[in-house]
């Protein structure tokens, strides 16, 4: 954060006479940073689409449980490589066409994934449409931060998770309406295909407005300026930050020329482990963050409850509430992170879900039947529902925007970039080996999957309590 007191240093537009002070303007800045959000959207409806598709798909093509993992966790891998490209591919041609050409990617690969012909097929399109996922998870908070006051910066910054959850919302509910209209999701819908397959065009929609929409909102200020546009990056912080511009502009280019600019693996080199202990601090952030199970719940969930029991629109149903929880949530933990902080709240929130998660293990450890005729007799399958929407909230009010929040603002000006694609790719990475396991895991128990989130919590809690140190109130550079 740049404080408007600070002198300007090596200012390449050294204003002359009094600075020139524009008012903000929070009501723009709020509508460019809510466009850029829709790749948050995007990442969240493309990953959670398959939710609704997967008991179909399996049917359709035969598959095993293994293969069945293996699709429905491709785009993730896609998505680990497309968050490491995008910083430096934003850097060489801009933070607007690395949006456009996700949203470009997202529409074709989602009609593609519509016309698969098998598993391999299906697999290919969504492992593509990954990069584009990948790509967009670090555009947002990216740009989001670029062009923000810093007054603002930890609210917009914070969308990115509103829009997550908000897509996960949309896909799911559309999913429900799909599925609902033919009578299932292997079934035909009235016009004409199977609703599975339209769940996977309908991302198509939300990209190709996420892509009209990149096309209307500015190049980010920091971008023109590293170009040496500073006539435009003058503009685009008088249209919508506001503030003492001259000044900002200098500051940005001081940034630009420290060495803020390398993003290079090099500099993350720490005397241990290999990294800089900070780095592994995010990377652990963002592998426990995944390793608690949360998507399970919003990949596989409507196959999971299912599988217990419930029918399959009742599981669909299920998991769009589910999702509307979790959407609730997030707004709960944007009013709190900044007034009880970030650590409390990982703590309360692992907390939570070492409790929740436990309780859902062992009501799934009661199940009777096997294969296809699995119940949870009595009152488990309430538990076990009232457990995972408690999960839920304890995920959404903290581990899901906190540690985006914290990927933001933990790392210092020079190696940000770069530690957030690390952070960020190991996250999809993590969020892949969780979402490949679990079908293999849930055909040996379901109480083994929900055993294991179960330990994970634990030990995000023990490590939050003993390596995380608290970000609420500091100055960037302060990190
Ligand atoms: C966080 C996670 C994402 C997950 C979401 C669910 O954004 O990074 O993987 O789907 O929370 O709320």
């Amino acid at each position: 954060m740049t404080s408007t007191n600070e002198p300007p240093g090596g200012t390449p537009t050294a204003p002359s006479g009094p600075p020139e002070i524009v008012p903000t303007h929070p009501g723009a800045v709020l509508m460019v940073a809510s466009s850029a959000a829709l790749g948050g959207f995007l990442f969240g409806y493309d990953t959670a689409v398959i939710n609704g598709t997967v008991d179909a798909v399996r049917a359709e093509f035969g598959m095993t449980e293994g293969a069945l993992g293996a699709v429905v966790s491709a785009a993730l891998l896609g998505c680990a490589v497309g968050a490491w490209f995008a910083g430096p591919l934003a850097d060489r041609w801009g933070r607007i066409r690395v949006m456009l050409l996700a949203a470009i990617v997202f529409a074709v690969t989602s009609i593609a994934s519509a016309f698969a012909w098998d598993p391999i097929s299906l697999l290919a399109f969504r492992l593509f449409g990954g990069l584009a996922i990948g790509a967009a998870s670090v555009i947002a908070p990216a740009y989001i931060a670029e062009i923000s006051p810093a007054y603002l910066r930890g609210r917009l910054g914070s969308l990115q998770q509103l829009a997550i959850v908000t897509g996960i919302f949309a896909s799911l509910l559309i999913d429900y309406l799909l599925a609902a209209s033919a009578g299932g999701a292997a079934e035909q819908v009235p016009w004409g295909g199977t609703a599975w397959r339209w769940m996977f065009a309908s991302a198509a929609l939300p990209a190709v407005v996420y892509g009209v929409l990149a096309l209307q909102i500015p190049e980010s200020p920091r971008y023109l300026v590293k170009k040496q546009k500073l006539v435009q990056a003058k503009d685009v912080l008088r249209r919508f930050v506001g503030g003492n511009v001259d000044l900002k502009i200098s500051e940005i280019a001081r940034s630009l020329s420290g060495g803020d600019q390398v993003v290079n693996l090099r500099d993350l080199r720490g005397p241990r482990f290999g990294l800089l202990p900070i780095v592994w601090v995010g990377i652990l952030l963002s592998v426990f963050q995944q390793f608690v199970g949360i998507n399970v719940i919003f990949y596989y969930s409507s196959s999971l409850w299912h599988s217990v029991g419930f029918t399959e629109r009742d599981s669909l149903l299920i998991s769009t509430i589910t999702s509307v929880t979790n959407i609730v949530t997030t707004l709960v933990a944007i009013s709190l992170v900044d007034r009880i902080g970030r650590k409390p709240l990982l703590i309360i929130g692992a907390s939570g879900m070492v409790v929740t998660l436990g309780a859902m293990a062992f009501c799934f450890s009661q199940a009777v039947g096997s294969g296809d005729d699995l119940t949870l007799p009595g009152a488990y399958g309430t538990v076990a529902l009232i457990a995972a929407n408690l999960y839920v909230f304890s995920f959404g009010m903290s581990w899901g925007p906190v540690v985006w929040v914290l990927l933001g603002e933990m790392f210092n000006n020079r190696i940000r970039a770069t530690a957030l694609a690390v952070a960020a790719a190991a996250q999809w990475i993590a969020n892949w080996a969780v979402s490949v396991s679990f079908p293999s895991l849930a055909s040996v128990g379901l109480q083994f999957a929900y055993g294991l989130y179960t330990v994970f919590a634990a030990l995000a809690l023990v490590f939050v309590w003993r390596a995380v140190r608290e970000t609420k109130g500091r100055e960037l550079e302060e990190m």
